[in-house]
């Protein structure tokens, strides 16, 4: 017997600091756009959080700032299901057997593990080395068939996959779906503004390496304007930035924001220098970002309101994921 199942999207954003453009553009106006194609479900993934100190007061208000991003941009309670990871405690149970389905030899491939462990492996929390578990649950728990993510979740969104198929031969099932990542579009990695070769990150040590969400226009201006790059033109073709990554960058991230393609935006300023590009871009960045975090700051002025939704939200979450989670308990041969 083969499963179907119904299309559905699962994908969430973790409150350990502020949101980023590359949050924005890599997850969050992806999700917009994948928001009525079929069902969505956007979480704030607050255990994920953890998994590195967070100050407590900090963790509350970087969730509700999550949620507000969330909702500014355009998702809509009342057509994806938003909602708060911890308020469903399936996501932490659904985890433990997937810590017992996975190998250890399986986590130890995993990039972003050594990259944040660094050589400090010994010291950092037993949850960051399981996260990707936790990540697998998350997504299986609702028998999600797409997460739209960034570049860099793709390995976790692929061991996913492996440990959906080996439950599944484990307990003779085909009880877990196998999960597609969707990463597409210019901007699935959006760069460091001081170094092309780094991600853009919520954590990177100068405030200047990326544009946060609630930045004002002077600051999206002056970054853009400081943003590293070299001192050539812009070329004719797509081909010519292939070594000039910085540049490349913000090509890119002038693409994603105007709902194109990059090779559209070189065609539009071949030939043009630093000069007048960079301001371009700041322009464009200010008019899309700006109606995004007004929205955002008033939203976080209503606290009790972002509570409700993600309260609301996590209410329907775990209708859905309260069978997946009994089934997987009866598959694994608990007793209830
Ligand atoms: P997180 O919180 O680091 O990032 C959230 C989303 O933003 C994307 N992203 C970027 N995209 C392009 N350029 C960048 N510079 C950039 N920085 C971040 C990420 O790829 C991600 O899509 N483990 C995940 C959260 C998570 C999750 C899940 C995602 C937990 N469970 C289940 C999907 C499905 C994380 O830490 O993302």
């Amino acid at each position: 017997m083969t499963n179907t199942f119904t299309p559905r999207v699962f994908s969430g954003i973790k409150p350990s600091g502020g949101l980023t453009l590359g949050n924005y553009l890599g997850a969050i106006k992806r999700f917009v756009g994948m928001q009525g194609e079929m069902e969505t479900i956007y979480c704030v993934v607050d255990l994920h959080a953890i998994t590195v100190w967070q100050d407590p007061a900090e963790l509350a208000n970087a969730t509700r700032e999550v949620a507000a991003g969330y909702l500014a941009a355009g998702l809509d309670p009342e057509k994806s299901i938003l909602f708060n990871q911890s308020q469903v405690s399936g996501h932490a149970e659904l985890a433990w057997i997937f810590n017992c389905v996975a190998r250890v030899g399986w986590m130890n491939r995993m990039t972003q593990f050594k990259d944040k462990a660094g050589s400090n492996a010994e010291k950092v929390s037993l949850g960051l080395y399981a996260y990707p578990s936790l990540m697998a649950a998350d997504i299986l728990l609702y028998h999600a068939t797409h997460v739209p993510v960034g570049e860099d979740q793709k390995q976790h969104v692929e061991l996913t996959r492996d440990i959906a198929q080996k439950f599944n031969h484990d307990f003779k099932s085909d009880f877990f779906p196998i999960t597609q990542p969707v990463i597409d579009g210019p901007a699935t990695r959006v760069m460091n503004l001081r170094d092309g070769s780094k991600k853009m990150s919520k954590s990177g040590e100068s405030d200047m390496e990326r544009i946060n969400m609630l930045d004002d226009a002077d600051k999206i201006a002056k970054k853009f304007k400081k943003a590293k790059t070299d001192p050539e033109p812009l070329p004719e073709t797509l081909e010519g930035l292939k070594d000039r990554p910085e540049a490349r960058n913000l090509v890119d991230i002038y693409a994603a924001l105007s709902d194109t393609y990059s090779d559209a935006v070189i065609s539009e300023f071949a030939g043009a220098g630093w000069g007048k590009f960079k301001p371009a871009l700041a322009d464009l960045a200010v008019d899309r970002l700006a109606p995004i975090s007004d929205e955002m700051r008033r939203l976080m002025d209503d606290k009790a309101e972002i509570d409700r939704i993600l309260k609301q939200g996590a209410d329907k979450a775990r209708a859905i994921a309260e069978p997946v989670l009994e089934k997987t308990y009866d598959l694994v041969g608990f007793l209830r």
